[in-house]
């Protein structure tokens, strides 16, 4: 079974798709944590984003793993760097070269063979999985977006940064990610979309799971 969720920065993707893997006993894989990984590497090795070359040379040495809730990039634990704010204001751009979403596709169905998967992203189910069994398209209005990442931030003792600094980032990545040429940000036609700005977290898990069906897994 293939559970394929995307949706916008911030609408609550990642949160409720760790409770539902955990809920339905399945994998669980983060494709926004593949493609931060990757940006980490090239600003780490200072790959040129217009060489092609390189890029290809680069993505031949990298391996992306995660383990529970770590993530591992060749081995080395990423988890946190990959949520600076550098790789933020990089990520849409390096997301957007072909040969790293040829890659990243590859590797994201391969991790999928013969198991139980749900996946959470940008192009989950209009390209990488685009016969899954169950397709989800999470939305919020973007100043609750921004207030949820504001929140996050608080959380984590930044309190230098501003909800309005946070809403212009989070729009800059939403506009790059849905007009790019290769695998754009949008629903697919046979997604069913949730608007979580008004819901909870066990409110969006609840309605996912009442159709996904608990009873349907291994
Ligand atoms: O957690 P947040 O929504 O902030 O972002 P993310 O899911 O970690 O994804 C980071 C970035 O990776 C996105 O802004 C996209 O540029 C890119 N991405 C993508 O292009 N395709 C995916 N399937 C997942 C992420
Ligand atoms: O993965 P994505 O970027 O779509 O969002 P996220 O990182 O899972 O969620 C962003 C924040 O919103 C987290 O701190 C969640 O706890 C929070 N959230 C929420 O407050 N209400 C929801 N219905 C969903 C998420």
């Amino acid at each position: 079974m293939i559970i394929a969720i995307d949706g916008p920065a911030g609408a609550g993707k990642s949160t409720i798709s760790k409770l539902i893997a955990n809920r339905l006993g399945i994998m669980y894989i983060d494709t926004g944590a593949m493609y931060r990984a990757v940006t980490y590497y090239f600003l780490q090795n200072d790959v040129k984003f217009d060489d092609k070359d390189e890029i290809k040379s680069s993505l031949d040495k990298i391996d992306i793993d995660f383990d529970r809730d770590k993530v591992y990039l060749c081995n080395q634990d990423v988890t946190s760097q990959i949520r600076s704010k550098i790789v933020n204001e990089n990520v849409s751009d390096v997301s957007a070269i072909d040969v790293v979403r040829e890659k990243m596709v590859d590797m994201q169905r391969l991790m999928s063979k013969k198991k139980s998967v749900l996946l959470d992203g940008r192009d989950i189910g209009t390209v990488v999985f685009p016969s899954a069994d169950y397709k989800f398209y999470l939305t919020a209005s973007v100043d609750v977006r921004a207030k949820r990442r504001y929140l996050e931030e608080q959380n984590k003792g930044n309190i230098n940064i501003s909800i309005e600094e946070i809403k212009k980032s989070i729009e800059n990545r939403d506009f790059i990610d849905s007009n790019r040429k290769i695998s754009p940000l949008k629903k697919a036609d046979d997604a069913l979309e949730i608007d979580t700005s008004d819901m909870s977290i066990d409110e969006v898990v609840n309605k996912v799971i009442n159709i996904v069906g608990e009873k349907d897994v291994i």
